[in-house]
């Protein structure tokens, strides 16, 4: 060895010395819960590509929000299935809709305990499964989709989310939301925009989850796999129209644009573990070929080490009730 006296290992002899020298750690009140209730269940209803996770009832979505609340995670990102769909996709406008109906039954089990962020899209409610209306063409109608979101948010905001989550992708969303929450007196209303979102092959196991009606594929609204820099361009969009926090999603094939928007903005950075990314993992550990609990600890620390602040991860309660067992 030319320089015997440098040794990276010294740090890394004891499990108290790696702890101490960690440069991350996770916590609790980063990790974000998405949760999807679905309307007229009796019984939580298991989604089959995403062992562990459910559609909920009203019931089991309190319970799930008053858990995550104990457990002291950072919020729940509440996704809405509603029975009756059409194609402006308008159960989403009303205040007794699945997912604003939620929204009061989480607030009124948690109240400020919890960050209640709420979907602003309209995927799950349409009934040909885009997230915006389509024109005579069948092409998703940028500027008439900003319109439903626009009263989707005040509708959200008025049940009491106290942060809404703009994921579809049009030009403006975020404008047009933060114009409307504005007006209605909604000021406090926080918006995670969903800047950076790519069209991904990962989604799959979340048109399960909501029972997406979709055919096809949504690349003429969410970005290019092959894009880096144009990430860029969506936060920057972003953050001049007045969003709180930007959103990178999916997660773990794109750290690298992560580690760009984490460079570069002023304020908090989230990034969304997504389905795919899930079943990925619950599926390899289910076969025996990875340590299910390692595997899971390592690919949030990874989004984590690469900038995100916050972690949307179907692994939040459970990630949680580790990190308090483990010192
Ligand atoms: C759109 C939305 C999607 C996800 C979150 N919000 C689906 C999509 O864009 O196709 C995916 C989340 C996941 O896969 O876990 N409302």
């Amino acid at each position: 060895m030319s320089f015997p006296n440098q040794r990276p290992r010294r740090l890394r002899t004891t499990p108290a010395m790696r702890r101490m020298t960690a440069e991350h750690r996770l916590a609790p009140a980063e990790l974000i819960l998405p949760a999807f209730i679905r309307e007229g269940l009796s019984e939580p209803n298991p989604i089959a590509s995403m062992p562990g996770v459910v559609q909920h009832t009203t019931d089991s979505l309190k319970r799930a929000a008053a858990e995550a609340a104990d457990l002291g995670l950072g919020g729940i990102m509440l996704f809405g299935i509603p029975s009756v769909r059409d194609a402006e996709g308008s159960a989403s406008l009303d205040p007794d809709g699945v997912l604003n109906k939620a929204i009061r039954d989480v607030r009124s089990e948690v109240g400020d305990e919890l960050v209640v962020m709420s979907d602003v899209c309209l995927d799950e409610f349409t009934d040909h499964g885009h997230c915006g209306v389509l024109d005579a063409d069948g092409y998703v109608d940028n500027d008439a989709t900003l319109d439903i979101y626009a009263r989707m948010a005040v509708a959200q905001a008025d049940a009491g989310a106290h942060m809404l989550g703009p994921s579809g992708m049009m030009d403006g969303q975020v404008a047009a939301i933060r114009e409307a929450l504005e007006t209605a007196g909604h000021s406090n209303t926080a918006v995670v925009a969903y800047a950076a979102k790519y069209a991904s092959a990962f989604y799959g196991p979340f048109r399960e989850a909501v029972d997406s009606q979709l055919k096809g594929d949504r690349r003429t609204y969410q970005m290019d796999a092959a894009n880096r820099r144009e990430a860029i361009r969506e936060v920057e969009l972003d953050l001049a129209e007045g969003a709180d926090i930007v959103m990178v999603k999916p997660a773990m094939s794109y750290l690298d644009i992560l580690a760009d928007v984490a460079a570069m903005s002023p304020v908090p950075v989230a990034a969304y573990q997504i389905s795919g990314e899930y079943s990925m993992i619950e599926a390899a550990a289910a076969n025996g070929w990875i340590d299910r609990q390692a595997a899971i600890l390592e690919s949030v620390l990874g989004i984590k080490r690469a900038g995100a602040n916050m972690v949307l991860t179907y692994w939040a309660a459970e990630l949680a009730g580790w990190l308090k067992e483990s010192r």
